[in-house]
C-alpha cells in the first residue's frame, strides 16, 4: 500500500491581523518548522500572507491561500490571482470550501475553473466537498459528494491529479463542535477514494491525500487519523491557537 504522508492544514478563515498571524506563525515554526514526518500548511487571510511567507522562509511549513480567482489578471475587484499567490511562495489553495459555496454562491463549474487554474499554476488545490445536515438526513450524502467531486475535478488530467488534495468537510460538522463519527468519516473517505480510482487510476487514487475537516480537535483527531483513508485534517477553530494546532500535528505523526 502506498504510504501517504499525513497533512495538517490550518484554515484561519477571516481571523488574525498581520501582527496576530506573525505571532502564531513564530510559535508554529519554532515547534514544528523542521518536521518532515507530517506536512503542515497554514492558510492565513490574504492581508497576512506576505508577512507569514517571510516568516516561513527556511521552515518546512507551507503557505496556503483560502481562495483564488481563475483569471490571470484584470477587472475583478476584490479578487486575487494564482500569479499573485505564486509571487508570495504560496504552494496550496483551499477551493470549494462550503462557506464559499453557501455564503458566496460559488457553484461547481466555477470551482472547477479555479481547480484547473490552480493546477496550471503549480498550486496544489485543497478541494473541499461535503454534505449539509438536510442532505445527510435524507440519505443523499454520497450522491452529493460524488456530484461535487466529479464536477470540481472535471478536466483534471491523470498527471495533475496526484497534486490534488481532497478535503471531506461535512457542513454540519464545521464550527459546530459536532464531529462526524470515525465510521461516518471513513465511509465517505473510502467512497471518495473509489471515485478517484474511477476518475484517474488506482495508483493515482492511492497517492491523493483525503483530509477530514469539521470540528477536528486534539481529543478526536487520533481516532479519525487512524482510519485507513483519512490522510490528515483541514482545521478551522483549533488552528487559531498554537497549542491545539501543534497537538494535531503531533497526532498526525503517530503511525
Ligand atoms: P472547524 O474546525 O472550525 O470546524 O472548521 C473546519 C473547516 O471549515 C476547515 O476548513
Amino acid at each position: 500500500m502506498t504510504h501517504r504522508k499525513k497533512l495538517i492544514a490550518g484554515n484561519w478563515k477571516m481571523n488574525k491581523t498581520s501582527a496576530d498571524a506573525a505571532a502564531l506563525v513564530r510559535e508554529l515554526t519554532a515547534a514544528a518548522g523542521q518536521r518532515t514526518d507530517v506536512e503542515v500548511v497554514v492558510c492565513p487571510p490574504f492581508t497576512a500572507m506576505e508577512g507569514v511567507s517571510r516568516l516561513l522562509d527556511g521552515s518546512n511549513v507551507r503557505l496556503g491561500a483560502q481562495n483564488l480567482h481563475p483569471e490571470k489578471n484584470g477587472a475583478f475587484t476584490g479578487e486575487i490571482s494564482a500569479d499573485m499567490l505564486r509571487a508570495l511562495f504560496v504552494s496550496h489553495v483551499i477551493l470549494g470550501h462550503s462557506e464559499r459555496r453557501t455564503l458566496f454562491g460559488e457553484q461547481d463549474a466555477f470551482i472547477n475553473q479555479k481547480v484547473l487554474a490552480a493546477l496550471k499554476n503549480q498550486l496544489r488545490p485543497i478541494f473541499c466537498v461535503g454534505e449539509t445536515l438536510v442532505e445527510r438526513e435524507s440519505g443523499a450524502t454520497l450522491t452529493v459528494v460524488q456530484t461535487q467531486l466529479e464536477a470540481g475535478l472535471a478536466g483534471v488530467s491523470r498527471e495533475q491529479a496526484a497534486d490534488v488534495i481532497v478535503a471531506y468537510e461535512p457542513v454540519w460538522a464545521i464550527g459546530t463542535g459536532k464531529v462526524a463519527t470515525t465510521e461516518q468519516a471513513q465511509e465517505v473517505h473510502a467512497f471518495i477514494r473509489t471515485l478517484l480510482t474511477k476518475l484517474f487510476s488506482e495508483p493515482v487514487a492511492q497517492k491523493i491525500r483525503i483530509l477530514y475537516g469539521g470540528s477536528m480537535k486534539p481529543a478526536n483527531a487520533p481516532e479519525l487519523l487512524a482510519q485507513p483513508d483519512i490522510d490528515g485534517g483541514l482545521i478551522g477553530g483549533a488552528s487559531l491557537e498554537a497549542r491545539s494546532f501543534l497537538e494535531l500535528v503531533t497526532a498526525a505523526a503517530v503511525k
